[in-house]
């Protein structure tokens, strides 16, 4: 899509965040987070962003992203999307698969994040990585655009089922998507310990790296809490028509990434 034609899309875009309607068809599903409260948390950390995820997640969240760009399978000289792209850890990763000959759109809601991840992508001397602000819910591209898309630890901010159906609209036949996700444990023991550093130290080491005082980073480990289970995420991405859906637990099941495809 030509560059005029996707700057006019992002206004058309933001207009339609700022007044939110929920799809005619799917007025049961709601926002599992209002997307203002979304955008603020990440407007005030995105700076300390990569920091903050480093130190609470123990720097593991860098071997999950390298999972979920492999199975998506991206090769040379394709067009990809990583969508909620934030600072663009997996939109750098797969921007150096497709090469100069290819292209990642690098999309998010977030003007802050957004410009971390532009600062990022000219920092590693990437110009495929195209970033464009727009909802993932409502994506400005034509159908069976995309060789392959990723959504990395954003698709609980999201209404699963209208995600599911536009990620698979854009993507072309036989194409794959990614999803890497936080979730809850499910020992007993490892779940209880997890819980506890989740609401007492996660928010306190978030505040501290990202010097935030306002108590944002408790929102976190709520938004983990009222998310799907694996088995049903999986269940929704075949209800949205991707096939050969599975998933692999990471870190004793506190991450999981979901891949299909479209057929
Ligand atoms: C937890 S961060 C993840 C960033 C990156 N994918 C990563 O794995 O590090 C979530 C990102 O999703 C974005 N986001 C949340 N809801 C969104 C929406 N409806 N449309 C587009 N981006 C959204 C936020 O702005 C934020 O940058």
């Amino acid at each position: 899509m030509p560059t005029e034609e996707l700057t006019k899309n992002n206004k058309k875009q933001k207009a339609k965040i700022e007044t939110y309607k929920i799809a005619e068809d799917l007025k049961d599903v709601k926002r599992p987070e209002d997307p203002k409260r979304v955008q603020h948390f990440f407007t005030s950390v995105a700076k300390k962003y990569d920091l903050a995820n480093t130190v609470m997640s123990f720097g593991r969240h860098y071997s999950w992203k390298r999972f979920t760009t492999k199975v998506v399978e991206p090769k040379e000289g394709q067009t990809g999307i990583d969508v909620c792209a934030g600072t663009n850890d997996i939109a750098i990763l797969l921007a150096r698969i497709v090469g100069p000959s290819g292209k990642v759109i690098s999309l998010d809601f977030n003007e802050a994040m957004q410009e971390v991840g532009k600062f990022k992508a000219k920092k590693h001397g990437l110009d495929n990585i195209e970033h464009v602000l727009a909802d993932a819910e409502a994506l400005p591209f034509e159908d069976k655009t995309f060789d392959f898309l990723t959504i990395g630890t954003a698709a609980r901010h999201l209404r699963a089922p209208n995600a599911l159906a536009e990620w698979y609209r854009v993507l072309k036949p036989g194409a794959k998507m990614a999803c890497l996700e936080f979730y809850s444990p499910h020992n007993r023991i490892w779940r209880a310990m997890y819980n506890w550093y989740s609401y007492n130290i996660m928010p306190k080491v978030g505040a501290l790296v990202a010097r935030d005082k306002s108590g944002v980073y408790n929102y976190l480990p709520d938004s983990i809490r009222v998310w799907y289970t694996e088995e049903r995420y999986q269940e929704l991405m075949q209800e949205a028509g991707f096939v050969d859906v599975q998933f692999r637990r990471f870190s004793g099941g506190i991450a999981c990434v979901h891949w299909g495809s479209k057929p």
